[in-house]
C-alpha cells in the first residue's frame, strides 16, 4: 500500500526514503491505487538527462478528464466541482456540481469536434477567470486537444506569438472580461493579434460582459448556440501516457517565449497526490487558490488537481481590492473556503491596509494557508499567520516552476514544523541537488548553491515546444545529468531548503516570472534607443521591480527623456502587457561591460537597489568611468 495520505513526521521521511530506493515501485503504488486507467503501462520509467528524455507510464492509455469527472459522478455526482465567485460581489456565485461539469465539458468537447478540432491539434485560450475557461480546457482535454492556455493580461503582440509558435487553430476568447471596477476589451485584443496569425481559422467567443463587439464573417462565432445544440455525451479520447495535454509558455532569456509541453499521466499522477497532500485536502473541503488559470498554478492546482480528487476548487473571478480590500477575506467567510493559496505580492499589498478589512470577518474555517510565486518575506509570513491563520492555519511555502508542472518542496500541513521563508523538505519523489561554482553537487547540510533536480519526477515538462534543442540547452546543459532550476537555495542544519531567488536574467516581478530579453527588445524598438539593460531592485509590495538603463541614440533634454519614458512603457505594454513597465527608467551615456562586451548586470544591479558599498573591483570594466556616472544620477 501507498502512503497516499502522509500523517506525521516519521511517516514523511519512511515514504520520503522509499521514492528515492524504490522510485518506480513508489510510483507504480501511487498510479494503480488512486486512479482509472484504460490499460496498464509496460514500464513506469525510463529516462536519460543527457538527450534529454523521459518517459512515465509508458503503454498507458487514459483519459485524464475521465480521472477529473467521470469517476466522480457515481458517488459524488451532486457535489460541487467548480465554485464560481464573480468579480462582482452582487452577482450571484455559481455552483458547478461534477454532474454539471461533466455535461458542460462534453458540450464544449462536441462544440470543438464538430468545428473540425482534433486530437494533437493546439487551441488557444485567451479567456478571463469564467467557468468557461477551466470548461474549454478541460474540452480540449476530453477530445485529445492540446490547449494552450495564455493570460489574458498579455498584450495581442505576446498573444500572437504565442499563437504562432505552436501554431493554434482556433481561438477561444470572450466578449470582454470584468477586473474590479473596469472591464477590458479582450475580443478587440484577440482581432489585433490575428492580424498576425494566418494560421487562425476559427473564434469561439463566450458572452461575458454584453459588448457590442465585431465579429468577423466566417470566422467568429458566440459560442453559446453552439453549446446549447451540442450533446452532453462525448466519449473521452484514449490517450497514451505520454501524448501531450497541454503547452503553456514562460518567459526565458531571448525574446521568444518558450512553450513547456506537459504530458498526460505524470502530470496527472504528481498535481493529484501533491494537491492532496500540500493542501491536507479532506473530502468535504473548499478549497481556493487566487491564481489565474493562465498560469501554471491555476492549471495545476485550481483546475487538475484538485479535481483529480473530486475536490470544491473556487474560480475568482475578481480582485484583492474590489469592491475594497477586504475581498479575499468576505470570500473566504461566505464559502467557508478551508485551504486558500495565493501569492506573497497579494499579501503585501493587503498588509498595507487596515487590518479592519481581515477582521471583520469570519475566518475560522481556513485549515491551510499556501504562497507560492517568489521567496515570501519574513513580514508577510508573520502578518498572514498572525492575522488571516490567527496563527493557527499551517502555511506552506511552496516552491516550484512552470516548468515542473507541480509543486517541488513544501511543508506537509500538520506534519512538517514550518519557519518562515523555508520551503522546507522535498516532496516524496524530488531529488534536490545543490552545485558549487565548479559544477561540484554540495553535500550534506549547512550549504548554499544553485538548484538541481537529479532524478526525474512525474509532472516534468518534457520538451519545449518545436525546439527540443533550446530544452537541452536551458535545462539540462549548465550541470551534467541534472536539471537546472535556475534558483538558487541554501539547505540548513536539519535539510531544509530556502530559496535565494533567480540566479540567471529572470525577474520576478509581483510572483509573475519575466525574463530581460523580451523586455530589452521591446525596449529597443523604440527610435530614439541605441542599448537598454534591465535589473531588479526589491520593491515593498511587488517583490522586485525593474529598473531600466537606458542609451539614447542623441542626449536629450529631462522633457525628451519624460516622453521617451512614457513611449518606451507603453511599447512594453504593447509588446509583453502592463506587468513589465518599468519602475523606474534612468538615461546613461554607456552601460558597464566586460571587455568582451557583456553587460555586467550585478554592478547595475546594485545601483538600482541603491547599493553601492561593495561594487568589487570595476577596473577591469572597459568603461569604468561610466560606474560614478550612473551612480551619480541614479533614480532614488
Ligand atoms: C519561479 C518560477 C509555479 C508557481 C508560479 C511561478 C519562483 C516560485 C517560489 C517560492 C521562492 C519561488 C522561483 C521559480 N518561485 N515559488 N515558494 N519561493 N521562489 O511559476 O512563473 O514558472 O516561476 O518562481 O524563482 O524558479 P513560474
Amino acid at each position: 500500500m501507498s502512503n497516499y495520505h502522509i500523517k506525521h513526521l516519521e511517516e514523511y521521511y519512511k515514504v520520503y526514503r522509499k521514492s528515492v530506493r524504490e522510485p518506480e515501485v513508489f510510483w507504480e503504488e501511487i498510479a494503480e491505487e488512486h486512479f482509472v486507467w484504460r490499460k496498464r503501462w509496460d514500464k513506469v520509467l525510463s529516462w536519460d538527462f543527457s538527450k534529454p528524455e523521459v518517459k512515465w507510464y509508458e503503454g498507458a492509455k487514459l483519459n485524464i478528464t475521465e480521472n477529473c469527472i467521470d469517476r466522480h459522478l457515481r458517488t459524488n455526482g451532486n457535489k460541487t466541482a467548480i465554485l464560481f465567485e464573480p468579480n462582482n460581489p452582487d452577482e450571484e456565485a455559481q455552483h458547478i456540481t461534477y454532474n454539471r461539469l461533466y455535461e458542460r465539458v462534453n458540450q464544449f468537447a462536441n462544440v470543438l469536434k464538430s468545428q473540425g478540432i482534433q486530437k494533437g491539434d493546439r487551441v488557444c485560450i485567451y479567456l478571463p477567470m469564467i467557468p468557461e475557461l477551466a470548461i474549454s480546457v478541460l474540452a480540449c482535454a476530453r477530445i485529445g486537444a492540446i490547449h494552450s492556455v495564455v493570460f489574458a493580461g498579455f498584450s495581442s503582440t505576446a498573444l500572437a506569438t504565442r499563437i504562432n509558435d505552436s501554431d493554434c487553430k482556433m481561438v477561444i476568447t470572450s466578449d470582454g472580461s470584468y477586473r474590479g471596477k473596469k472591464t477590458i476589451d479582450l475580443k478587440g485584443i484577440v482581432d489585433e493579434a490575428l492580424y498576425e496569425c494566418p494560421g487562425v481559422s476559427n473564434v469561439l467567443v463566450v458572452k461575458r460582459i454584453n459588448s457590442d463587439i465585431d465579429m468577423k464573417e466566417g470566422r467568429d462565432q458566440w459560442v453559446q448556440p453552439l453549446l446549447d445544440a451540442a450533446s452532453k455525451e462525448c466519449e473521452p479520447e484514449i490517450m497514451n501516457a505520454e501524448d501531450p495535454l497541454f503547452i503553456l509558455y514562460t518567459s526565458g532569456s531571448t525574446g521568444q517565449p518558450k512553450g513547456m509541453v506537459h504530458t498526460t499521466a505524470g502530470y496527472m499522477v504528481y498535481t493529484a497526490y501533491t494537491f492532496k497532500n500540500i493542501f491536507n485536502y479532506r473530502s468535504n473541503d473548499v478549497y481556493w487558490c487566487t491564481a489565474d488559470i493562465g498560469w501554471i498554478t491555476g492549471h495545476s492546482y485550481i483546475v487538475y488537481g484538485p479535481l483529480a480528487n473530486g475536490a470544491t476548487t473556487v474560480l475568482f473571478e475578481g480582485v484583492p481590492s474590489y469592491p475594497d480590500y477586504g475581498r479575499f477575506w468576505e470570500v473566504v467567510e461566505k464559502h467557508k473556503v478551508n485551504q486558500f493559496y495565493t501569492a506573497p505580492t497579494a499579501i503585501r499589498a493587503l498588509a498595507k491596509e487596515k487590518l479592519e478589512f481581515v477582521n471583520k470577518y469570519d475566518l475560522t474555517s481556513l485549515k491551510v494557508l499556501g504562497s507560492v510565486g517568489e521567496p515570501i518575506n519574513e513580514e508577510a509570513w508573520h502578518w498572514y499567520n498572525d492575522n488571516v491563520g490567527k496563527k493557527n492555519s499551517p502555511i506552506v511555502d511552496t516552491w516550484w516552476q512552470t516548468e515542473t508542472g507541480g509543486i517541488m518542496v513544501a511543508p506537509l500541513p500538520y506534519v512538517t514544523p514550518t519557519i518562515p521563508t523555508y520551503a522546507t523538505l522535498p516532496f516524496p519523489g524530488i531529488q534536490p541537488a545543490l552545485m558549487d561554482e565548479n559544477g561540484e553537487e554540495l553535500q550534506g547540510n549547512q550549504v548554499e548553491g544553485r538548484l538541481c533536480v537529479k532524478f526525474p519526477w512525474p509532472s516534468m515538462a518534457r520538451t519545449i515546444w518545436g525546439n527540443h534543442q533550446r530544452y537541452k540547452e536551458t535545462y539540462f546543459s549548465a550541470y551534467e545529468q541534472k536539471y537546472f532550476t535556475g534558483d538558487g537555495a541554501l539547505r540548513d542544519a536539519v535539510g531544509y531548503y530556502r530559496i535565494t531567488g533567480r540566479v540567471d536574467d529572470v525577474i520576478i516581478v509581483s510572483g509573475h516570472n519575466l525574463g530581460t530579453a523580451p523586455i530589452e527588445d521591446a525596449i529597443n524598438e523604440h527610435p530614439a534607443v541605441s542599448e537598454s539593460a534591465i535589473v531588479g531592485f526589491p520593491h515593498d509590495i511587488k517583490g522586485n521591480a525593474l529598473y531600466g538603463y537606458v542609451i539614447l541614440k542623441e542626449t536629450g533634454e529631462s522633457r525628451v527623456h519624460e516622453n521617451v519614458s512614457k513611449e518606451i512603457n507603453q511599447i512594453i505594454t504593447e509588446h509583453i502587457g502592463p506587468i513589465a513597465k518599468l519602475d523606474k527608467i534612468q538615461f546613461v551615456s554607456g552601460l558597464p561591460k566586460t571587455r568582451s562586451g557583456k553587460i555586467m548586470r550585478r554592478i547595475l544591479r546594485k545601483i538600482a537597489s541603491n547599493d553601492t558599498s561593495n561594487l568589487g573591483d570595476t577596473s577591469t570594466l572597459l568603461n569604468p568611468e561610466v560606474v560614478d556616472e550612473i551612480i551619480e544620477n541614479v533614480i532614488k
